[in-house]
């Protein structure tokens, strides 16, 4: 497919781009930036795109994605997550190991990369576990997950809780210069809860994380990673405590990024007042403090990217009790519009937002993607930031519609993503 994208404003952080520019793409790469386009316009088998009055940049890339296959296909498929990925804007996602069987191995991997060949409509790039089983005990085959295609390890979902198996794993980690993405929880301090602690769980008489949970595990991860010189990639930050342990050890020199989700630089714990499932999610949705912190921390730089943490789940999972039904929220497909609120609120120029979402992760799993240098893979995104749109859950191309954002007003609107050359969203 050739296609001719026309003179829309295009944001590239990687190569300090924000001007009007034209971009033609070709052989599934970007070709060039012609200035004069009579001649390719004249030309049928080239697909003409007017972005004027429109953003155009690379393909967002989400560090943290839930697929669920194998294992929990009735939540999503590798095909249905794709599909809203592209929706969001996403050509590349990350898939956690929390599926059944566990991704703790290569043919697991292999399986993955498959269906993601063959029925997926973005990049996809699996997550391998840290233990075998996630059950925090024996490593995984590391090496040979490294081998079959996993960027990263992680222990999502179910966090190691013995740190001399972490600094093992950081060790082996190392060795095939892979980041460690880990999720903060001591699963002593959060067991049993179902939500933030604070005054609102107290009112609703519900369980409580405390925000100690996450920022003992952040500082036994930055201890460990300062101690092994890995790479540390901290998972969806909820607590301003998290957000101080980040700084500190940034300013020390430690190898160590993070992610924030938009559901945590947006919401409070609030948004459960009305026992809504839909914002049960872990680590939990936090106080106004804890979610001023965040957007200070991207501000500053502390943390390096936006992830969605898109967790989907059916409807009957959810519809439960509070404290029955599973923690998760089905991002992909509001992830945009919700972070130009931040331009919006001016915690984030565009240029630092799209940073965010593209280069900044593909710096992190060492991909060549998230830029539009010439000859980069033809992954872009082509947005209107100005539009309104109605978040409709029931039009979410993932099995997921656990949002609490239906019904939400937003601006912005993905009107086309491409994937290496090829438009995947709209279909
Ligand atoms: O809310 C969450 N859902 N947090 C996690 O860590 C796991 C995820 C899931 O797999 O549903």
């Amino acid at each position: 497919m050739k296609i001719l994208v026309k003179g829309g404003q295009l944001v590239d952080p990687s190569q300090e781009i924000n001007e009007i520019r034209t971009l033609y793409i070709e052989d599934g790469q970007i070709k060039s930036y012609p200035r004069g386009t009579k001649e390719l316009e004249k030309d049928p088998s080239i697909k003409v795109i007017d972005a004027s009055g429109k953003i155009v940049s690379p393909g967002f890339i989400d560090l943290h994605v839930h697929l669920r296959e194998p294992g929990f296909e009735h939540k999503e498929t590798i095909r249905t997550g794709c599909m809203a990925a592209a929706a969001g804007g996403f050509t590349s996602v990350v898939c956690m190991p929390n599926t059944n069987p566990v991704n703790d191995n290569a043919s697991v991997t292999e399986y993955i990369l498959l269906k993601a060949r063959t029925e997926g409509v973005v990049n996809v790039f699996p997550v391998g576990a840290i233990t075998k089983g996630q059950k925090g005990e024996e490593l995984s085959e590391i090496g040979e997950m490294w081998e079959a295609g996993c960027i990263a390890i992680s222990d999502d979902g179910r966090p190691v809780m013995n740190s001399r198996v972490m600094r093992h794993a950081m060790e082996y980690a190392k060795a095939f210069g892979l980041p460690v993405i880990s999720h903060a929880e001591d699963l002593y301090l959060s067991s049993g809860g179902v939500m933030n602690e604070g005054f609102t769980s107290t009112m609703l008489g519900l369980r409580g994380i405390p925000n100690a949970s996450e920022e003992v595990m952040v500082a036994r991860d930055i201890t460990l990673a300062e101690l092994t010189k890995t790479h540390l990639h901290i998972a969806h930050v909820s607590t301003a405590g998290a957000v101080r342990l980040m700084r500190e050890a940034k300013k020390r020199g430690v190898k160590v990024t993070a992610e924030a989700t938009p559901h945590h630089f947006t919401l409070t714990d609030k948004a459960v007042l009305s026992y809504d499932t839909n914002a049960k999610v872990n680590p939990p949705i936090r106080s106004k403090e804890d979610m001023e912190a965040i957007k200070e921390g991207l501000n500053e730089g502390i943390i390096d990217i936006i992830a969605t943490d898109h967790a989907p789940h059916t409807e009957d999972e959810k519809k439960v009790e509070f404290d029955l039904a599973p923690f998760g929220i089905s991002g992909l497909e509001t992830a945009l519009p919700l972070a130009l609120k931040l331009v919006e609120d001016g915690i984030l120029t565009l240029t630092e937002l799209i940073r965010k979402l593209t280069f900044n992760p593909a710096q992190i799993i060492k991909s060549d993607r998230g830029t539009l240098k010439l000859g980069a893979p033809a992954d872009v995104v082509i947005f209107d930031p100005n539009k309104t749109i109605k978040v409709d859950r029931e039009k979410f191309r993932s099995k997921g519609k656990n949002t609490p954002f239906h019904g939400w007003q937003l601006s912005g609107q993905i009107l086309y993503t491409v994937v290496g050359g090829h438009i995947v969203f709209p279909t």
